[in-house]
C-alpha cells in the first residue's frame, strides 16, 4: 500500500487532502456524507474576535465553471468557536485549523492568542485573502510590508503550525510568500478567491450585493497552479496547493507543482463526497505509477 502521509513542521497529515475554509462549514454540515476523520485535516471557516453577520444578499454568484461569493467571513466569532463548536467536534480524529481574521493586526493577533493552548488545535490558517471585507482581508496581503507585518505579529504569539495563506490578486505572488516565510511562517496556503464580478444584463445591476466577490472553482485551477508552482520554487517551506481542485487528478497536479497539501473548496458544493474520491484516485495513481511515498511527488514536474 502506498505511504499517503505528508507533514508539515511537525504535524503529519494521514493523506494530503483537507477542506477548504469557508466550503465545510466545521465539518459537521459535512458528516451526512463523509467521515472527517478520513481527511487529512479541515480547514473550518473563517474566524473573527467577534460575531460578524458577513455581507447582505446576494452573495453567492454562479459563472461558467467556477462560482462567485462574497459572504464577507460571517461567523459567531472565535469565543463562539470555542465555547459551543469546538467541543462538538474535538472528537474528530483529523487535524482541525481554524482559519483567521482580523480589520487591524491586533485582532488577528487577540484571534490567534485565543486559540494556541487549544490541544486540539495544532494550527491555524492565518488569512490574509480575503477579498470580501471592506477593513482588513486581503489588504494584508497585497504588499510586502502588510504581509510581513501581520504574520510577524502572530509569529510572536503563536507557537505551533503557522500557515499564511496568500492572495492570487497580486502583481508578484513569490514576492509575497517571501516576505511571510522571512517573518517566520511554516507554510502558505495558495490561491484565496480571485477578484470578479457578474452582471444581470435585464436589470443592468451587478448580481453580488457587494457588486464584486472571489471567484473560485475550475476556472481559476490553471492560475493556481501557476502560483503554486512559482511559490514553490521561491521559498523553502512547504506549500498547500488550492484553486479549482475537482478530482484527484487535479491534486496530483498540484503536488507535481510543489504542494505538498491541497484543499478542496468549490467542488464539494457539486459532490460533498468529492474529497474522499480525491484520496482514493491519489492511492490508485501511486499503485498504476509504482509510486511508494506521495510525498516523492511533491515538486516533480519536467520542465525540460
Ligand atoms: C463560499 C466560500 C466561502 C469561503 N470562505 C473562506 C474563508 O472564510 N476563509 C478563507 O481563507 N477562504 C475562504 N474561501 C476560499 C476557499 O477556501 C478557497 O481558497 C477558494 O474557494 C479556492 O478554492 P476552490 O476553487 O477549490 O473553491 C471561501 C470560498 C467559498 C467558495
Amino acid at each position: 500500500m502506498a505511504d499517503l502521509s505528508v507533514q508539515i513542521k511537525n504535524l503529519v497529515f494521514r493523506n494530503p487532502v483537507t477542506l477548504a475554509s469557508g466550503t465545510c462549514g466545521f465539518g459537521e454540515e459535512m458528516t451526512p456524507f463523509i467521515n472527517p476523520d478520513l481527511l487529512g485535516g479541515l480547514f473550518v471557516k473563517g474566524l473573527t474576535i467577534r460575531n460578524r453577520e458577513g455581507n447582505p444578499y446576494p452573495r453567492m454568484a454562479e459563472t461558467a465553471s467556477g462560482m462567485l461569493n462574497a459572504i464577507g467571513l460571517q461567523n459567531k466569532g472565535v469565543d463562539y468557536f470555542i465555547q459551543d463548536i469546538l467541543p462538538r467536534i474535538r472528537h474528530y480524529q483529523t487535524h482541525i485549523i481554524p482559519n483567521i481574521n482580523g480589520s487591524t493586526v491586533k485582532e488577528y493577533i487577540q484571534v490567534a492568542e485565543k486559540l494556541a493552548d487549544l490541544d486540539r488545535i495544532p494550527a491555524i490558517e492565518l488569512n490574509i485573502s480575503c477579498p470580501n471585507v471592506k477593513a482588513g482581508g486581503m489588504e494584508f496581503g497585497i504588499t510586502c510590508p502588510s504581509a510581513f507585518a501581520v504574520t510577524e505579529a502572530i509569529r510572536k504569539v503563536y507557537p505551533k503550525v503557522l500557515i499564511v495563506k496568500l492572495s492570487p490578486n497580486v502583481t508578484h505572488i513569490t514576492e509575497i510568500a517571501k516576505a511571510v516565510e522571512d517573518a517566520g511562517a511554516d507554510a502558505v496556503s495558495l490561491i484565496n478567491t480571485l477578484l470578479g464580478m457578474a452582471i444581470n444584463a435585464d436589470t443592468r445591476k451587478p448580481v453580488l450585493s457587494t457588486v464584486t466577490g472571489g471567484l473560485s472553482g475550475p476556472a481559476i485551477k490553471p492560475v493556481a497552479l501557476r502560483m503554486v508552482w512559482q511559490v514553490y520554487r521561491s521559498v523553502g517551506i512547504p506549500v498547500i496547493g488550492i484553486g479549482g481542485i475537482m478530482n484527484a487528478l487535479d491534486a496530483i497536479e498540484f503536488m507535481l507543482a510543489g504542494a505538498s497539501v491541497v484543499q478542496v473548496g468549490t467542488a464539494s458544493f457539486i459532490d460533498p463526497t468529492v474529497s474522499l474520491k480525491v484520496i482514493q484516485g491519489i492511492e490508485d495513481y501511486l499503485n498504476i505509477h509504482h509510486i511508494s511515498r506521495l510525498r516523492d511527488l511533491t515538486g516533480g514536474l519536467i520542465t525540460d
